[in-house]
């Protein structure tokens, strides 16, 4: 149970006839006009279902892509209206403005049960810095707001988190909800063993994450190029992988403060470049050629990772083992996502942060093993940071009245 008021909480009375203003997070990707991936759209439906029952008019707000305050067809949600409609299998009405006499007329046509989506916040040059005439605007497209963004949740905009101000009440959604608790759940109290898996490419990206978790966590395993720069301590080869020579004091700082509970790959897959399968070998790590890079960790770090995971009772993940994309570079990263389905299988809480982890857990097919795969990219890797998140710290506290 999260800290934050829920559609959970709201009385029948306060749902029925009434306009909920719920920001979704629809950053899908599309290939022309055409959603690419639904994930995100899929994510939603549990809320929008959860209002409509109650006879709420539902009224979807979102951003897609980064036009930067202008209008721009390519990021149009309208390719959106006929994927919300399939999934929910009602009709969905479209507005092309966000905000203004047209979308709140719009939204005041809504019937009991109905759904609307409004065009991308993001066209509005007040979204991103949060303006709070716009905020105003959003209000009246509602009357009361739900938050159920969760992949948005870490940017203060007007439509995240600054429109929660002149709307009452402001609750999250069933996804957000679910976000919170499997995330919150791991780092307020987690089921031990603990362990964390670390991969991608870049230390630079995880280091806060590698902080906030070190104390919390029973042991982390660390994967990607990014163990290459822990390689440089060591003082081993690391040849032309990808290493980021101004954080490698930053990563000796990491070493000598984790002690046992850090654990790097113990063997990686080198070749002389992705495109080169004839060169492609399993190395020891002090073995790493001049003239190769590693691009997955080896097989027997597949193997002790994979043991690791199926002793814990709890484990989240983020970031990929190694060039997942390029097969045979993607075997680490399979190994983890099945070891982590079996881990689920025999009762462990299993969590995937969003981003690459939870592509390469979506292209295993094995996505639904997973006790929680997160819609949050940045949003997950910040919350893991331990900072707070605008469109989480914007909705009503339980209790407080
Ligand atoms: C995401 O895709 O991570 C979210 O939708 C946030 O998008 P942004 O990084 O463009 O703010």
């Amino acid at each position: 149970m999260t800290e934050r008021k829920t559609v959970g909480d709201l009385a029948p009375g306060e749902i029925r006839g009434r306009r909920a203003l719920v920001r979704v997070d629809f950053n899908v990707p599309l290939a022309g006009s055409e959603v690419a991936d639904d994930t995100r759209i899929r994510a939603a439906l549990p809320t929008i279902a959860f209002l409509r029952e109650r006879g709420a008019r539902v009224v979807l707000v979102s951003h897609l892509g980064r036009p930067k305050g202008k209008i721009d067809a390519k990021y149009s949600l309208k390719p959106i209206v006929p994927v919300v409609a399939a999934l929910t299998g009602a009709s969905v009405a479209w507005c092309g403005e966000t905000t203004g006499t047209a979308a709140v007329a719009a939204t005041n046509a809504l019937v009991d049960g109905g759904i609307l989506l409004l065009e991308n916040t993001r066209f509005l040059p007040g979204e991103e810095v949060n303006d709070q005439a716009l905020s105003r605007d959003f209000a009246k497209l509602g009357d009361y707001y739900v938050n159920d963004a969760f992949g948005a949740a870490h940017r203060a905009h007007a439509s995240t988190a600054g429109v929660a101000a002149f709307l009452s009440p402001a609750v999250a959604g069933l996804l957000m909800e679910r976000e919170l608790t499997y995330l919150g759940g791991a780092l307020d109290g987690p089921r031990r063993p603990f362990i964390a898996i670390l991969g991608g490419s870049k230390i630079s990206g995880k280091i806060d994450v590698i902080e906030a978790l070190l104390p919390k966590v029973d042991g982390l395993l660390v994967g990607g190029a990014m163990a290459c720069t822990f390689y440089k301590v060591m003082g081993f080869e690391t040849g032309k992988s990808l290493i980021e020579p101004e954080r490698v004091e930053l990563a000796r700082g990491l070493i000598d403060r984790a002690a046992f509970r850090l654990t790097l790959p113990h063997d990686a897959t080198v070749a002389a470049a992705l495109d080169a399968p004839k060169t492609v070998r399993n190395v020891k790590r002090d073995a790493i050629g001049a003239n190769v890079a590693m691009y997955d960790i080896g097989a027997a770090t597949r193997e002790s990772y994979a043991r690791a995971i199926s002793t814990a009772k709890t484990i989240i993940w983020n970031g990929p083992m190694g060039v997942f994309e390029t097969p045979p570079f993607d075997a680490g990263t399979l190994a983890v996502a099945q070891a982590m389905a079996d881990a689920t299988e025999a009762g462990a809480t299993t969590i995937v942060g969003g981003g690459d982890s939870a592509a390469a857990v979506e292209r295993a097919g094995l996505a639904h093993k997973m006790s929680h795969v997160s819609t949050g990219g940045g949003a997950a890797l910040e919350f893991l940071e331990g900072k707070l998140l605008p469109g989480v710290e914007c909705l009503d506290k339980r209790g407080a009245e």
